[in-house]
């Protein structure tokens, strides 16, 4: 039998289930969010829900899915006490979850800076805690991305808008020959989406880039750097994905409709961190057992506790 989580992510013998990545994780959740006022005045925009769970719980599945099961969390000191008090240290998953105050959004390079002390000289993998995948395959390309020791690999999608987004441009063997920042003239329609896997030389070459004209750390520096030493490696991600940056109200509908659709069709959760950990045997079955036993009867919890079921029935 297909368990629920190979059919959730698209893997075809199951094997990438148990493979375990020595990357560090970075998710990088602050920044202002002021393009959601009122909705953002007091909340972290990443704690929004988008359908049936909060946003971070996306970005944090994609590290866990990568394999990655040791964390750092990046935020502003207002949000960073609420992602706490949600996520805990991390154990309660079966996973290590840290967190690091980002005092002003300086630019998305800074949380490499930040998070110096917890790389200490190993490959990384960022994303934004704003950022949505979701697509058959998804596994298989972390997993190819995590097993390249050199370099970076950034995803690439293709938008309308080329405006908003790092774009890079590919020759048609796919190689990048330019990255450029929301560019006025766009090269390509390629967007360079929220999620970077980073080989231990990305925190000397954030420490040396210069903030841009709109006073960041951008993120483009840092893969214009490994574009320029000819190590940065594209992974295109095909039209079949979804991928959701909900930085506008309207994004952020999109993607709850999109995950609301995709669930209630399928009967199974899109970026379930529970799921993807009992999977990954880092929460065993009696853990789960243990955490849903005093909680209420909500759609999320019954999920977990009829995946349990099926578990012990198998
Ligand atoms: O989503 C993909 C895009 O993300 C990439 O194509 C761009 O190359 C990259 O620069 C970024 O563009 P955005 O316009 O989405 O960046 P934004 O400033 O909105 O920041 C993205 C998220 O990161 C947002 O949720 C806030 C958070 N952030 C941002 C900055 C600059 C921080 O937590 N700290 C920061 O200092």
């Amino acid at each position: 039998m297909v368990s629920r989580q190979s059919a959730m992510v698209g893997t075809s013998d199951g094997t990438e289930q148990t493979m375990m990545s020595n990357r560090k994780g970075i998710v990088l959740a602050g920044g202002l969010g002021t393009r959601l006022h009122p909705l953002t005045r007091v909340t972290s925009k990443q704690l929004l829900p988008v359908y049936d769970k909060p946003m971070i719980y996306y970005s944090l599945s994609v590290l866990l899915l990568a394999g990655i099961n040791d964390i750092v969390l990046i935020s502003s000191p207002q949000a960073l006490p609420q992602f706490r008090e949600l996520l805990g240290d991390g154990s309660e998953w079966g996973i290590k979850l840290q967190y690091i105050v980002q005092a002003n959004p300086n630019g998305i390079a800074e949380a490499l800076i930040l998070s110096e002390e917890h790389i200490k000289g190993q490959p990384c993998s960022l994303i934004l805690g704003d950022n949505i995948f979701y697509g058959n395959g998804l596994t298989g390309f972390l997993h190819e991305a995590d097993a390249r020791t050199q370099g970076a690999t950034v995803f690439s999608y293709r938008v309308r808008d080329p405006y908003s987004y790092g774009i890079v441009e590919i020759d048609q063997n796919g190689k990048a020959l330019s990255i450029e920042e929301k560019p006025e003239k766009p090269k390509s329609n390629l967007a360079v989406t929220g999620l970077y896997f980073y080989d231990e030389n990305a925190l000397d070459i954030a420490k040396n880039i210069t903030p841009s004209a709109r006073g960041e750390l951008e993120i483009t520096a840092v893969n214009a750097e490994y574009l320029k030493r000819d190590q940065m490696y594209v992974a295109p991600l095909h039209r079949g994905f979804a991928w959701f940056d909900a930085g506008t109200i309207d994004d952020l509908m999109a993607a709850s409709e999109f995950v609301r659709q995709i669930e209630k069709r399928q009967g199974q959760k899109i970026c379930c961190p529970e799921e993807i950990c009992l999977y990954r045997e880092w929460l065993t079955d009696e853990a789960l057992e243990i955490m849903l036993a005093d909680r209420k009867n909500t759609e999320y919890n019954d999920y977990l506790r009829d995946l349990l079921a099926e578990r012990q029935s198998s």
